[in-house]
């Protein structure tokens, strides 16, 4: 099968990949509430288009945090890429760099921050997980910093793996080969307590992750980097007020792919508030669900600077790789001109609320 969409090729990577990795990579926290409604909520917004509009030529390009980027859609940080393709992370930071976009590497990757910045002709970002142990979570930044990540995107939502109930009634395991590679140096892996929750990821989780993270520790993260930072997982205008106080660079709309805090709402509901109040003092970005052009145009309307994907160019990767991400980012792309044509926009920046409206 050819896809033509983002869907199919989550049925093509489903075909493709052992039971449990798939389970890992589509799986939501609990029920899956949360998981649905991020899709589901796109659904409910609706385009007023303008006519009449010459179309003939449109500007996709925009900037986040200074870059240019060549459409508004970054990579997501996402782990473990291995389960998905030998080449994991690297065939992603390739794929991204030739379609002109940013690309998040993951604490939690198969690749180090070092083999995917060799291999990347395009900008990166890393993303942290907090460690108990605040001198590795130093020395990232540090190897984030000289191997030329522009960014540093600090997850918010995650001082405990949600509970994904694939994963334990699975136990998911890392498949030979994979590990989480950036910690291979500060820690033995292999005497982790690997059924511990029944699922590996989150017995590593333990150590990788610091329940203790609260905003104090943004002072200290300013204090060991000087690189820009973007907290990921906001939810609520309060926290994103809370975010701007402490001088970040731009916050992520995020519940984590519904993977997280289950019955959070979808992320799209909740960005016209945040954008309200913070947009003017930071950049806002919004992940979730995105699998259509029209979805990220919704996003742009709603006051997103740009939009994150994961699981859709995940399939992409296991479907065929370097190549496959690449399908998924210029399909996405032409999706977004062809509904921007449509909707009589001409450059991203003509793009605002006048848009759409949402039918609850
Ligand atoms: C890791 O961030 C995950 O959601 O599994």
């Amino acid at each position: 099968m050819n896809p033509v969409n983002l869907f199919e090729f989550e049925a093509l990577a489903k075909d493709k990949l052992e039971k449990s990795a798939y389970d890992y990579i589509a799986g939501g926290a609990e029920d899956g509430v949360t998981l649905r409604e991020n899709r589901q909520a796109w659904e409910r917004i609706q385009f007023h288009p303008r006519v009449l509009v010459d179309v003939s030529k449109l500007d996709l390009k925009t900037c986040v945090l200074g870059q240019e980027i060549s459409f508004p859609v970054i990579l997501a940080p996402t782990a473990l890429q291995k389960l998905s393709h030998p080449e994991g992370e690297i065939a992603t930071a390739r794929a991204a760099a030739a379609a002109g976009t940013i690309f998040t590497l993951s604490s939690i990757a198969s690749c180090t921050i070092e083999e995917v910045a060799k291999v990347s002709k395009g900008p990166l970002w890393f993303q942290l997980y907090y460690s108990k142990d605040r001198q590795v979570t130093k020395d990232l930044l540090e190897r984030a910093k000289m191997n030329n990540y522009s960014a540093i995107c600090l997850t918010v939502d995650t001082p405990r793996l949600g509970r994904r109930e694939q994963d334990i009634r699975n136990r998911f395991q890392l498949a030979k080969g994979v590990t989480l590679k950036n910690f291979e140096k500060y820690m033995n892996l292999k005497d982790m307590p690997a059924e511990m929750h029944g699922s590996a990821l989150a017995a590593y989780s333990v150590t990788t992750m610091d329940p203790s993270l609260s905003w104090k520790d943004l002072d200290w993260l300013r204090s060991v980097s000087d690189l820009p930072i973007l907290l990921k997982g906001i939810m609520t205008p309060e926290d994103a007020l809370m975010a701007v106080g402490h001088g970040v660079d731009g916050i992520i709309v995020s519940n984590h792919g519904g993977r997280q805090l289950d019955g959070a709402p979808a992320t799209i509901e909740v960005l016209p508030d945040i954008v309200d109040v913070v947009s003017d003092r930071t950049e806002v970005l919004v992940d979730g669900g995105i699998r259509r052009g029209t979805d990220v145009l919704k996003a742009l309307a709603l006051g997103a600077k740009a939009v994150l994907i994961g699981r859709p160019y995940v399939w992409g990767l296991a479907v065929d790789g370097e190549a496959g991400v690449k399908r998924v980012l210029g399909m996405l792309r032409d999706e977004f001109e062809l509904a921007m044509t449509l909707a009589g926009a001409t450059s991203v920046a003509e793009i605002d609320a006048n848009l759409v409206s949402f039918k609850f």
